[in-house]
């Protein structure tokens, strides 16, 4: 989408961290922005903040987790603008343990509102981008744990994956339309994600300011998701549909693709293949 002044933008989790950085960004460039967050007060503040300086903005409280809240978001940010052209699906949750020591609702919580967050955020904005033939695009928040497995973090993982899978299907389904669709892919940012069981909903446990103190030091040496914000707007001009963050971090995932294309080198000499001829038979 080269030109973006103007154009409007929906943006989830943007009252803190990274898609606050968004909304600062996209609005400084003159598109209109949509703020959507679960928090009011922060979102209320993010909102005062960028109306204070001029620009073109409005908040609505949804929760990401609730396909109704979505939708109704939605139809908030076209009653305020008219129309959407961006959709950014980035709110999300990071609950730290491996696959067997996290708790059911603590992969409950991570799987709904990291992975059918981005659903319903699609579900909810891809027909209404489509339906006004202007183009736009769609970027979706993962992680750098979409693409590589961190230890203690099975549920994230999970669900960063799954994020990355839903990116690329939509890459694929849109290659011919006016539709960009990237993944933004951050290694570490300095945001408050580090703090997000203050937003557990009571069906997964509750609310708890119960923090990793490794992870709050780690995230505090991150990158200014301000910065992150300017990439990801760039990264809508330029449709580039992988937006990593940190380049320090490119050998993991080109071990992780070494590592499983040895996967197809032991496939060749094994001994149950020996005798059999394939030819790929997945129509894409
Ligand atoms: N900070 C990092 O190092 C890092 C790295 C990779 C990926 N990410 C991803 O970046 C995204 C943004 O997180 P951040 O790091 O800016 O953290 P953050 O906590 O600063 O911001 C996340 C925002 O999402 C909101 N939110 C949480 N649950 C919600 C729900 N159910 N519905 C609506 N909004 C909800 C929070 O209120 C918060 O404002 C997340 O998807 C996160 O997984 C973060």
């Amino acid at each position: 989408m080269k030109d973006v002044a103007g154009k409007v933008a929906f943006i989830t989790g943007a009252a803190s961290g990274m898609g606050l950085g968004m909304a600062r960004a996209f609005s400084a460039a003159g598109m209109k922005v949509m703020l959507g967050d679960i928090q009011k007060d922060p979102l209320d503040s993010a909102v005062a903040e960028l109306k204070g300086q001029g620009r073109e903005v409005e908040g609505v409280v949804v929760d990401v987790t609730d396909r109704d809240s979505v939708f109704a978001a939605a139809d908030a940010t076209i009653a305020a603008f008219g129309k959407v052209h961006v959709c950014v699906n980035n709110a999300g949750v990071g609950a730290s343990g491996s696959a067997e020591s996290t708790s059911e609702k603590n992969w409950r919580w991570t799987i709904d509102v990291n992975m059918w967050g981005v659903v319903w955020g699609l579900q909810a904005f891809m027909p209404l981008i489509e339906s006004h033939g202007e183009g736009g695009h769609v970027v979706n928040t993962a992680s750098m744990a979409g693409m590589f497995s961190f230890r203690d973090l099975s549920a994230y993982n999970a669900s960063k994956y799954a994020v990355v899978a839903m990116s690329e299907t939509a890459m694929a389904e849109h290659q011919k339309d006016n539709i960009g669709v990237s993944v933004l892919c951050p290694g570490v940012v300095a945001t408050n994600l580090g703090t997000s069981a203050r937003n557990r909903g009571d069906d997964y446990g509750g609310a708890t300011d119960k923090k990793s103190e490794q992870m709050m030091e780690m995230l505090k040496k991150g990158l200014n998701p301000d910065i992150v914000g300017e990439q990801v707007l760039e990264a809508i001009v330029d449709d580039q549909p992988y937006i990593f963050t940190d380049p320090g971090l490119r050998s993991l995932i080109q071990g992780r693709f070494d590592r499983i294309l040895g996967g197809y080198d032991w496939a060749d000499q094994c001994e149950a293949l020996k005798n059999v001829d394939q030819q790929g038979g997945i129509d894409l």
